[in-house]
């Protein structure tokens, strides 16, 4: 799957600054795995995407160019990036606030969630899961990353958080599968990083009613974060005489 793009980049993208020999890498990698999503669930045709948190776009350019029709909404707390990502590749801004559930969101196709669980504790984690599966059509399907393994190594590479809030970090990853700590040096609130085993992530999405775990990738995205796949498909939904008429 490979379109043009539009490469506009905005003044403030977080991401680019950092990040700008492997910024649009990692925006194509996340349309590959929307697609995957899209052939590991049931949905006939993508109409309708969130991106959520679109940043300023390192994603969201992709999925205009890789979905030329589907209806798209970008939603973030920095009201600067919604805004941008809604002008320049032609979607809908929602502003959003600290507490994800507070947000008034869209019912669609696809929501694709590139770090933000990186960023918060389990509660959230648990309950912003739950939340994002509830605005789903039928058959349509949550792609959401996290930091795995690998970001046991990423913190050598790149430290995301300064080193003592890292071992408590590590510590509870160990002893429960998931750790998090807020950032200290920056004044963002509750806000930092997390890091999760795929068997936590999967125990929470198994909580979820109403969804069935369509896939978890290790390093899915852009051979860094982890990937889960989760499809607003009941896992408890008996076989019927429709089932092999309806796909
Ligand atoms: C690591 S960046 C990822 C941005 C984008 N997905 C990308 O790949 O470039 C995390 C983003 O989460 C946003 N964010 C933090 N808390 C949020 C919330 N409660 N609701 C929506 N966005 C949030 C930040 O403003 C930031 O743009």
């Amino acid at each position: 799957m490979q379109a043009d793009i539009e490469r506009k980049i905005h003044p403030d993208d977080g991401m680019w600054q950092p990040a700008e020999s492997w910024y649009f890498a990692v925006g194509r990698s996340a349309l590959r795995l929307v697609d995957l999503a899209a052939r590991a669930s049931w949905l006939p045709k993508i109409g309708s995407i969130l991106d959520l948190p679109c940043g300023h776009g390192r994603v969201a350019r992709h999925l205009r160019a890789g979905f030329p029709d589907a209806e798209l909404y970008f939603c973030d707390i920095d009201h600067s990036g919604a805004d941008f990502c809604a002008e320049t590749f032609a979607g809908t801004a929602i502003h959003s606030k600290p507490e994800l559930t507070e947000v008034a969101l869209p019912k669609v196709d696809l929501i694709w969630v590139g770090s933000l669980f990186t960023h918060v504790d389990l509660d959230r984690t648990r309950r912003w899961l739950r939340y994002l599966s509830e605005h789903l059509n039928p058959d349509g399907v949550l792609v959401a990353t996290f930091h795995g393994d690998w970001s046991l190594r990423m913190q050598e590479i790149y430290q995301m958080i300064d080193p003592p809030s890292w071992e408590r970090i590590v510590a509870d990853y160990r002893a429960t599968g998931y750790g998090y700590a807020p950032y200290r040096d920056v004044d963002m609130g509750d806000y930092g990083i997390s890091l999760s085993r795929p068997e936590a992530i999967i125990a929470a999405v198994r909580d979820i009613p109403g969804v069935r775990l369509a896939g978890y990738m290790e390093r899915g995205w852009a051979d860094n974060q982890d990937v889960a796949m989760i499809a607003r498909e009941d896992r408890e939904i008996p076989w019927t005489p429709e089932f092999r008429s309806r796909k």
